[in-house]
């Protein structure tokens, strides 16, 4: 089943255009992930999919939702539907691990147990599965500025699929993580997605990672498409094109060029 259906997509900011021109097609299941270098428009395509980045050109579909022309209401409950896993965790630090998560069932609770943190018998049930699904639970009652980052990030990933989203979006989920916990946190990203059927969309920049736990990368160079396939796939070629960078090779020639301390200017006077 077809999730996310992306023509002729441009995203940006202002009247810059970062995502330019990108056709994707992602289905129900899929663990994907979005490779590319640095500033190239991972994070917007996937904030875009989130509906947090305007869209400049093009179309955008997600769950059946015509993004470009969504309504507040409308817009609201599409993102119940989407998990979304920020680099920077976004949880509450003086909530412990058990509230983050279920904060994320927020949206499938009365305002006055939300409020007062109310949870029934079945929701304790729920939230101790979730914490064992990421291997949390020891740290239950635990604050969460007390926990380390790989600590944090699992409790990210909890409160998402404890939103029972049809897609998770995860923003470089083990960015600053030991290689253990890295692992950890892709085998519970894996787990939920294989478990629960979510599909995972996640911006990596780690290409064994991604040959080993997605079904598909897409690499991203200057807001376009330059590879959509499995990973086995990658051969070194590709990779080398996915990870050139015209941009930087611009400014470095224009550095040299213009700077009129450079060595080049120094050595010329
Ligand atoms: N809020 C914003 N306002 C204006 N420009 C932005 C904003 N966010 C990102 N950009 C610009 O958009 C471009 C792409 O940024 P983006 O964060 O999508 O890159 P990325 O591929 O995720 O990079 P990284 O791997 O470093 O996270 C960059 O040039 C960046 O400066
Ligand atoms: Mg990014």
């Amino acid at each position: 089943m077809e999730q996310i259906r992306a023509e002729g997509l441009t995203l940006g900011y202002g009247c810059k255009e970062v995502v330019k021109g990108v056709d994707l097609t992602i289905r129900k299941g899929e663990f994907l992930s979005i490779i590319g270098p640095s500033g190239v428009g991972k994070s917007t395509l996937l904030m875009g999919i989130n509906a947090t980045t305007s869209i400049m050109g093009g179309s955008l579909k997600v769950l059946g939702k015509d993004v470009g022309s969504i309504r507040h209401n409308d817009l609201k409950a599409l993102r119940a539907r989407l998990g979304v896993i920020f680099q920077g965790f976004n949880l509450v630090s003086r909530l412990s691990v058990l509230d983050n998560i279920a904060s994320g069932m927020l949206h499938r609770k009365p305002l006055l147990s939300a409020l007062f943190k109310h949870y029934t018998h079945l929701q304790y049930e729920e939230l101790y599965e979730y914490m064992k699904v990421v291997g949390i639970e020891n740290e239950a009652l635990s604050r969460c500025d007390r926990l380390s980052g790989g600590q944090k990030q699992r409790v990210a990933i909890a409160r998402a699929i404890a939103q029972h989203p049809e897609v998770i979006l995860a923003d470089e989920p083990i960015s600053s993580l030991d290689p253990v916990s890295a692992r950890t946190v892709l085998e519970t990203l894996k787990n939920a997605n294989e478990r629960y059927g979510i599909t995972v969309i996640a911006n990596l920049h780690q290409l064994d990672y991604a040959r080993e736990f997605c079904s598909r990368v897409v690499g991203l160079n200057a807001g376009r498409i330059v590879y959509d396939g499995h990973p086995s796939k990658l051969c070194q070629s590709t990779v080398a094109e996915i990870y050139a960078c015209p941009t930087a090779k611009a400014q470095q020639e224009r550095k040299v060029h213009h700077f009129p301390f450079s060595p080049a200017a120094a050595s010329a006077v």
